[in-house]
């Protein structure tokens, strides 16, 4: 029978063998975003679809054209979040987060949804990596913000990320550019596509960011960096110098302006070139009338977010290996009824001890299990039978080195945790030794040193 259905265009699911790599991303990430002084913060998946329209702005592509919005059965308009900043501003004013000491710093780990055309790293279901910072205006925030996303690159072994930094005005210097633009494009309307026709009266810029103009034509648009006024001309001076004070390589691109219509002065984005056309892997800026807009005190703010999709191929695509999940350090393979029994025991004490195991629960012959358990990676493998619950005795393999080494059944759970617990100790030691080389080389007999009953 054909499957009844199929994931939705744009749409991943991450399955069993590769889901180690965004848990190792996001853990990783949260964990720098702490050492950052930024903690955690879940917004709804859905929020009232005039958040999106006031903050990410009523021109934008994401707005206009990508949005997933619905009635709900309350006839309220709800949208998918297609974007992690709407929601954690919101979240901020609505529960008085200004109150807390300044500045508040968060981060997120969220899905977002954006009706997009799917490509390699365009998805309309992915996820970001987000932080948010609000209370200060001042240009050492912007730097700092910007050195915890390279930071995070740095970690993870990333090579050859550009830094591209720009200025795009604030609303005192803003609207000068926008009449530069205005007559810039009005000049060469019958180039323009239908929406950027109406963006031309009400928010030229955004015709820099729309896909279907034509590049000579964007590119011959007058700069923004030409119209800063003095104060927003300083502030970008400054956060240059705080770059470069924290050793930071970065290049101005005049061109950026982001597609979302909340940013004010600093904007900045990473860009690879190793993953195609969608190389922008992390892109953010200042909002400092966001808050005012949706209703709150006029709070200066900045963030940024990355892509998890686009940062994972950019890390397939140089080689970059995540560390794999540790495997189960037991299989207990078992024949025969009274045998399972004892294993369902011992593998129950085991686990609650903390110790990651597992017993046959299938009823498949000896050969069988094992071949599992050699899938599993088990570290640790051993047969209950009937011969070894009349013994008392099983023999248990380090599968490392196939190394064995007899364990009394009634006391398997106490000298299993000693005993994986001095292996693992031994092999950190013997890596350190050995300069961190294959753990596979080394014999565990003279791991465990003069002590250990341990035969060939
Ligand atoms: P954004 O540039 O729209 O900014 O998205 C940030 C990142 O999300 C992009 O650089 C990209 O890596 C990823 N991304 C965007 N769209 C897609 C997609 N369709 N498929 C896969 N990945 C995608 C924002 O969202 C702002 N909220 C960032 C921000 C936070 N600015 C200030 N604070």
């Amino acid at each position: 029978m054909a499957l009844i259905t199929k994931a939705i265009k744009g749409t991943q699911d991450t399955l069993p063998a590769d889901s180690y790599k965004i848990k190792f991303l996001e853990a990783t990430l949260a964990d720098i975003a702490g050492h950052y002084g930024f903690r955690e913060i879940r917004t709804p998946v859905f929020e009232h679809t005039e958040l999106f329209n006031r903050s990410v702005g009523d021109t934008t592509d994401v707005v206009q054209k990508e949005m997933y919005t619905f009635d709900d059965k309350g006839g309220r308009s709800i949208t998918l979040r297609p974007e992690g900043t709407a929601g954690a501003v919101r979240a901020y004013l609505e529960h008085g987060l200004f109150n807390d000491p300044s500045p508040m710093k968060v981060y997120y780990l969220t899905s977002c949804y954006r009706y997009e055309k799917p490509q390699a790293g365009r998805l309309r279901e992915f996820h970001q990596f987000g932080v948010e910072c609000f209370g200060t205006d001042a240009p050492a925030q912007d730097a700092e913000v910007i050195a915890l996303a390279d930071e995070a690159f740095g970690f993870l072994g990333v090579k050859g990320l550009e830094l591209q930094i720009n200025s795009i005005g604030c609303p005192h210097c803003r609207p000068v550019y926008q009449k530069a633009l205005k007559d810039y494009f009005t000049a060469h309307k019958s180039e323009l596509c239908e929406t950027c026709l109406t963006r031309l009266e009400r928010n030229p810029m955004r015709i820099l960011d729309c896909k279907e103009e034509d590049a000579a034509l964007k590119d011959n648009a007058p700069v923004v960096l030409d119209y800063l006024c003095d104060e927003c001309k300083d502030h970008f001076e400054k956060v240059k110098k705080y770059l470069e004070a924290m050793g930071l390589t970065y290049t101005v691109n005049p061109r950026i302006v982001r597609g979302l219509d909340y940013y004010t002065k600093t904007v900045f984005e990473f860009v690879s070139n190793d993953i195609g056309a969608q190389g922008t892997v992390c892109g953010g800026g200042r909002y400092d009338g966001l808050c005012e807009e949706l209703g709150g005190k006029a709070i200066p703010a900045l963030g940024f977010a990355m892509g998890l999709e686009r940062l994972l191929l950019l890390l397939d695509a140089q080689g970059i290996e995540l560390p794999a999940d540790e495997p189960q350090a037991l299989y207990l393979a078992t024949a025969g009824d009274a045998a399972s029994l004892k294993a369902a025991q011992i593998i129950h004490d085991l686990r609650a001890e903390g110790i990651s195991c597992s017993f046959d629960t299938v009823g498949r012959s000896i050969k069988a299990q094992m071949k599992y358990a050699n899938k599993l990676g088990a570290d640790f493998t051993a047969v209950l039978g009937d011969n070894e619950l009349e013994s008392g005795i099983v023999q248990l393999k380090y599968m490392d080195t196939g190394d064995t080494r007899d364990v009394s059944l009634d006391t398997f759970a106490e000298d299993f945790q000693q005993i994986a617990m001095q292996t693992a100790l031994s092999a950190l030691q013997a890596e350190l030794d050995m300069g961190g080389e294959d753990l596979g080389k080394v014999d565990l007999s003279a791991l465990l040193g003069g002590n250990s009953t341990w035969t060939e």
